[in-house]
């Protein structure tokens, strides 16, 4: 058995993960906004949701198959956009998109990816996604248009939870800022893996390959290239700008980082084809709602035919079956992977999607439930639903 079969778990790959990598690092994927409020309750708010079996079904063959962003996918599971991916694991994000496409899955790829986008274009005929920002800079953003339509990418998600930074303090105090201010701990914990240090120190440059081009003075040390994308949030963007990046592009676009049903029939109305409801994993608004608990209302204002995917806190196949059930299209995940990543390269993405995908089978067939498109809100219900109704009267 190797290590990474020993892994049973997207905990296990955490774990895994956090061995392998120096400390500071490993907090980076793990950690969250202020108290990290919300990153815990994205994962827990799926316990408070029960599975309402169907039983003697005829569950031998099971139809997984769906469509996200106009593209097939193999099951109804999608893989977040994450910046810095070089730094988890060298091989980066050729080893999450190849992994991806071997699972029959969409990748995404992050305007801060390390991978310029048409090398991982020509590398992965899969299909990809591209994360993309409304700059101050709008010719920045067109370009980045031109750039993902060029090289062939199927849609293009757009973030919009990110006016600032969100205040990640395991960052602070690890000293993994810009510029770094890393701590003597750090600095140990960097010494003490050095099967993650050597690799990192030899390998190859590590830079925001979408945006290195804009800087002229590289010279002057990465430091200028994080400087420059930095000043380029715009805390003024707005709904005209959602209407402006959907006429640009003229396919498929999900607004990500979409909370409220209002906010969902906006992003439809403004030439959005779908929402991706996150909070950026807990990164950035501490105390946002768990993505699983807006599902329900986000699809009624919607209605059928919008993507509506449930980002964060996906811990399990089982969860996935839950998001399914109250009304989305599919999940997509950001850390499982990353984890995986980190766990073990490229080997590492395909045990943790082999993981979630036997999950979410074994979940589907012991619910009793042949066909996703079966799955419906009767199967699932929120617990404190069931305790109130299934409590005696005072
Ligand atoms: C290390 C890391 C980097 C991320 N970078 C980006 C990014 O560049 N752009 C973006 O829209 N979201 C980014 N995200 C958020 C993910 O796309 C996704 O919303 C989040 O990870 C989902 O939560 P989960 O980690 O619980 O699956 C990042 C998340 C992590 C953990």
């Amino acid at each position: 058995m190797t290590r990474l079969e020993r892994a049973n778990n997207v905990a296990d790959l955490r774990l895994m993960a956090r061995r392998r990598l120096p400390r500071p690092i490993f907090d980076y994927i793990d950690g969250g906004a202020d108290d990290e409020v919300s990153l815990r309750r994205n994962a827990t708010a799926f316990a408070d949701y029960e599975l309402v079996p169907d039983v003697l079904n005829d569950v031998s063959t099971i139809r997984t198959e769906t469509r996200i962003f106009g593209q097939p996918a193999r099951w109804p599971l999608m893989l977040s956009p994450t910046g810095l991916t070089r730094m988890f694991h060298g091989h980066a994000e050729h080893a999450v998109a190849r992994a991806a496409a071997r699972h029959g899955l969409l990748y995404s790829l992050s305007t801060m990816g390390t991978t310029r986008l048409e090398d991982l274009a020509q590398a992965f005929a899969g299909p990809k996604v591209f994360q993309i920002y409304i700059f101050k800079d709008r010719g920045l953003t067109a370009e980045f248009v031109a750039r993902c339509r060029a090289a062939g990418f199927h849609g293009l998600a757009l973030t919009v939870d990110t006016p600032v930074a969100g205040n990640r303090e395991r960052d602070r105090v690890s000293g993994l800022s810009l510029p770094p201010k890393l701590t003597l701990r750090s600095l140990l914990s960097f010494a003490l893996h050095p099967s993650w240090s050597l690799p990192a120190l030899t390998g190859s440059r590590f830079d925001l390959a979408n945006v290195s081009h804009k800087v002229d003075a590289l010279a002057a040390g990465p430091m200028s290239l994080f400087d420059y994308i930095g000043g380029q949030f715009d805390r003024s963007v707005g709904w005209r700008d959602v209407e402006w990046l959907a006429r640009e592009w003229n396919g498929p676009l999900a607004i990500k980082g979409v909370m409220t049903p209002a906010d969902a029939r906006r992003a439809i109305d403004s030439g959005a084809t779908g929402v991706m409801i996150s909070n950026h994993g807990g990164r950035q608004l501490d105390g946002a709602p768990a993505p699983v608990d807006q599902i329900e209302a986000v699809r009624d204002a919607v209605g059928d035919a919008p993507d509506v995917i449930c980002d964060g806190g996906i811990r399990r196949g089982s969860d996935v079956v839950k998001a399914l059930a109250l009304g989305a299209t599919a999940c997509s995940i950001g850390r499982p992977y990353l984890y995986g990543l980190a766990a073990g390269g490229e080997p590492g993405v395909d045990r943790l999607l082999t993981l979630l995908h036997e999950e979410f089978r074994r979940t589907l067939t012991l619910a009793g439930i042949n066909d996703i498109d079966v799955l419906s809100r009767r199967h699932v219900r929120h617990r404190s639903v069931a305790v109130s109704s299934g409590s005696p009267r005072p």
